[in-house]
């Protein structure tokens, strides 16, 4: 049972969320939240459950969605949560629903451009092999890129989630090649799920 502070975020920022996606509100396509859906939302959660996630990096918070519904799992091991967001107004909105939803303690923005970020990350020792849980949700142009940086700062049997592999479907090509460029990797194990948004679901074998 989800408590009550979480909840009544989640319900309103599903609201919005369907809003936006009917159109039956008018938002600037770079104040769109463009969340999971609610089913993914639980499948991340039951994932960090199953493998008592401690460590989750997040590419693209938007305003929070995806973070909350993986704080709910993570906090309860005392786990956190580093998520990465270049617009500031979306930091700002997401700031305010983890405030709401009591989960700001498990979570840290890191903002700015992901590839720097991520780049400099990929330096230090500290994240090598550090990550039980990664998702991958920002722009689909560098999602090659990220997961190539991102790959050596999971755990072994940690997982990657890659959403957006079947919707929007003009994204569908691109994300094709990437699931096969995932395949050609030896040391992972990947699926392409039709939850959601479609998700790529990768474990790191090795
Ligand atoms: C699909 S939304 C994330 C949705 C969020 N994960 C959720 O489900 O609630 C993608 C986000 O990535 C951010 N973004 C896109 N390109 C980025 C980049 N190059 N660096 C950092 N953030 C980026 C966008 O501003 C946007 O908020």
């Amino acid at each position: 049972m989800v408590n009550e502070s979480i909840s009544e975020v989640l319900d309103r920022l599903e609201n919005q969320s369907k809003l936006e996606k009917t159109r039956k509100v008018e938002v600037a396509s770079e104040d769109r939240m463009l969340a999971i859906t609610k089913e993914t939302g639980e499948l991340f959660n039951m994932i960090l459950r199953l493998k008592n996630a401690k460590n989750m990096l997040e590419v693209g918070t938007s305003t929070g969605y995806s973070t909350i519904w993986c704080a709910e799992a993570i906090q309860e091991n005392s786990g956190k949560i580093i998520t990465i967001e270049k617009n500031q107004k979306k930091i700002h909105r997401a700031n305010k629903n983890f405030q709401d939803a009591k989960v700001s303690d498990s979570i840290t923005i890191s903002e700015g451009e992901a590839i720097q970020i991520l780049s400099k990350m990929s330096t230090q020792n500290t994240f090598n092999g550090y990550f039980d849980f990664v998702l991958i949700d920002a722009d689909k142009e560098n999602v090659i890129k990220y997961f190539d940086l991102i790959l050596p700062m999971v755990a072994i049997e940690g997982v990657i989630v890659t959403d957006n592999m079947l919707y929007p479907e003009k994204y569908r090509e691109s994300m094709k090649i990437f699931s096969e460029h995932i395949k050609k990797n030896p040391n992972v194990r990947t699926i392409t799920s039709p939850i959601g948004n479609g998700e790529e679901i990768t474990i790191r074998l090795k």
